[in-house]
């Protein structure tokens, strides 16, 4: 998309958080304009919003509140947790809706399944946190199938990349090694909470646990998959 972003289109940031995907892209591509939305808003608190970025406040699931056809470039990341499997075509049908014909549509997310993690990093997400998802049909993995939902939605071909996302470890980069240690401790943290409360499980099991995952990072190579998946609507999309 570089060339299209420097010569100047319309980008839509869906579930944008803090906008910091739309906020550094607004920096770069100053041609372009950017539009985040999010159901909270978070993004309020972020500071140097350059003035080709706004926010708007929208739930994805009720619809993205703009016209059909709007948007060159329609981009959403790290909405796993967010919809119940059943959800996800409607979603990726509603980014059709809102790109223009031969508008890029890019989905960038995460199974959120630890690969090669030790015993308790592995059973704090694949056993705890998939169960307690599960329970608000929630199924990370769907995030491994969308490629056929965007061809529904009349997007495509579709192009879907796979590569890993290493956590607590990096031999390159001692930095982001420290980050991503804290990244991961800070997850385990936030989603506590939610995980006794579904499953019952006793603090001291869990802290049993987090403790274990701080020893482990030395031992294991742990990762998530990331999937990217992108490509042009070419409208055709079916009805369900
Ligand atoms: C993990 S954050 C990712 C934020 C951003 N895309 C990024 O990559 O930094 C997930 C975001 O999705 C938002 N979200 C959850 N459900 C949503 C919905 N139904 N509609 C819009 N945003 C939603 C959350 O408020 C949160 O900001």
């Amino acid at each position: 998309m570089t060339e299209e972003l420097k010569k100047g289109i319309k980008v839509l940031d869906v579930g944008c958080g803090t906008g910091v995907w739309c906020v550094e892209m607004a920096t770069e591509f100053q041609e372009s304009s950017f539009i985040g939305t999010d159901i909270t808003e978070v993004f309020a608190a972020t500071p140097l919003v350059p003035s080709n970025c706004s926010f708007i406040q929208a739930d994805t699931q009720k619809g993205l509140p703009f016209e059909e056809n709007t948007f060159d470039f329609v981009f959403m990341r790290a909405q796993t947790l967010c919809y119940p499997e059943k959800i996800w075509p409607d979603v990726i049908k509603e980014l059709a809706r809102v790109a223009k014909v031969n508008g890029m549509v890019e989905i960038f997310d995460t199974t959120v399944t630890v690969r090669d993690g030790g015993p308790s990093f592995t059973t704090l997400i694949n056993e705890w946190l998939a169960t307690a998802l599960r329970m608000r049909d929630i199924d990370t993995t769907v995030i491994a199938r969308l490629e056929p939902m965007f061809v529904s939605a009349g997007i495509g071909p579709v192009t879907h990349l796979s590569t890993q996302w290493p956590l607590g470890w990096d031999p390159t980069n001692t930095q982001y090694t420290k980050m991503s240690k804290e990244n991961v401790l800070s997850l385990l943290q936030g989603i506590k909470p939610q995980i006794l409360a579904a499953l019952g499980i006793a603090d001291k099991e869990y802290t049993k646990h987090f403790d274990n995952v701080e020893l482990e990072f030395g031992e294991y190579k742990p990762h998530f998959d990331l999937e990217f998946y992108y490509g042009r609507k070419n409208g055709a999309s079916k009805s369900s």
